[in-house]
């Protein structure tokens, strides 16, 4: 393992915000790995303080954790005082595409509010480093596919994917300045799955929006038969097709990102797609998961859900070349870990209803 010290002979602090998230989770226990000591911050809006727990039996530690919001200037600067940071990674936000379109304000205000404040705190500290959680979403329905990061970003479907293409605006506008901020933008595709220890996961609060919470609780009979939205798009099978990423990849290449902003001291700021480069429909990802689970789903299909792209996938040459970084899990393995992870929190329920 290689250990990464700071200039107080301590390990290298990275912040991650929204560090009990789905995505911040796994980046945390990725960051350790690494040998980097990871500073969780979140303001546990749409996460569990129980995720802290999974950490310790992944990684045996306690890691230092703050309940409070990116958007709370002052609680943030305590973080930097109480701890000499060496990186950012942006993951808190809000990221509902149905809700931003019921509140968009509340999304302009969250996610760009936090944003602005942690660069705030970030050069008041003179902490250079920054990776932000964007989205494939910036591309709207790419023209060619795969689409690689050079596409021109379409007029947004939503609040949401609006607020990523301003943040990504605003960082690239700040590390033109060369005053402190160094930064990557990450344009995740469609991230999936579990950690393989089951130990932590994706915990949607109420009815889940994406396809794979939906699917696993579909199949734990949490809630109803799966509806696939549009069956008469231009796809081999006429669902949408999307670049479907393991999460524990995807946590990596947070790390990847990391190594090269330490290595490449002339780079301000860059743009990565982080996706398999593999597009998968939705009757794929369900017939793949009743192929590794050996269990049946119930699906029907239904009409198309509003603002969805008919089909997305990355080229992900860049990152493999520049970044060093390439997935090694298949889809065959996120739907086996998203389905353990399921399990799991069915025993965390019934054995807190036995008590
Ligand atoms: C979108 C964004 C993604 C963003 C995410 C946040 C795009 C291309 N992607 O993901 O960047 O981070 O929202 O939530 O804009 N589906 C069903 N039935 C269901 C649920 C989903 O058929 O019950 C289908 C959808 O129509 C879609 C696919 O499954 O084709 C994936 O949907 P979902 O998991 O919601 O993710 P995206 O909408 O692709």
């Amino acid at each position: 393992m290689n250990i990464y010290f700071c200039a107080f002979g301590k390990y290298m602090k990275v912040l991650v915000t929204g560090g009990t998230g789905f995505i911040g989770s796994h980046t945390v226990v990725q960051l350790h790995k690494a040998g980097y000591e990871p500073i969780i911050i979140d303001n546990l809006s749409n996460s569990d303080e129980s995720v802290l727990k999974g950490l310790k039996k992944i990684t045996g530690v306690d890691f230092p954790f703050y309940a409070a919001d990116c958007n709370d200037r002052e609680s943030m600067r305590q973080v930097f005082i109480e701890h000499h940071i060496h990186g950012v990674i942006h993951f808190a936000a809000f990221k509902a595409v149905g809700e931003s379109v019921e509140k968009p304000t509340d999304y302009y205000q969250n996610n760009l509010g936090s944003l602005i404040t942690l660069l705030k705190v970030m050069a008041e500290f003179n902490t250079q480093l920054l990776i932000f959680s964007s989205s494939c979403t910036v591309y709207g329905q790419p023209d060619v596919l795969p689409v690689d990061e050079t596409a021109p970003k379409k007029k947004a479907e939503s609040p949401y994917g609006k607020t990523k293409q301003v943040c990504e605006e605003i960082l690239e506008d700040e590390t033109l300045t060369k005053n402190f901020l160094r930064a990557i933008t990450l344009r995740y595709f469609n991230p999936i799955g579990a950690h393989p220890s089951a130990e932590i996961g994706e915990l949607p609060i109420g009815k889940p929006n994406n396809l794979v919470p939906f699917i696993t609780q579909s199949a734990a009979g949490i809630i109803g038969p799966i509806t696939v939205f549009g069956s008469d798009y231009d796809t081999i099978d006429g669902s949408c097709i999307r670049d479907y990423i393991h999460v524990v990849d995807l946590a990596e290449a947070h790390v990847a990102s990391l190594k090269y902003l330490e290595n490449n001291a002339e780079i301000y700021f860059n743009t990565f797609n982080i996706g398999t480069g593999r597009g998968n429909s939705v009757l794929e990802v369900i017939q793949t998961f009743e192929e590794v689970n050996n269990l049946k789903l119930n699906y029907n299909l239904g009409p198309r859900r509003a603002g969805d792209v008919e089909k997305v996938y990355a080229d992900a040459n860049k990152s493999s070349q520049v970044l060093g970084w390439k997935t090694a899990l298949s889809l065959q393995d996120s739907l086996r870990d998203a389905w353990r992870w399921q399990q799991r929190l069915a025993m965390a329920d019934s054995s807190r209803l036995k008590n």
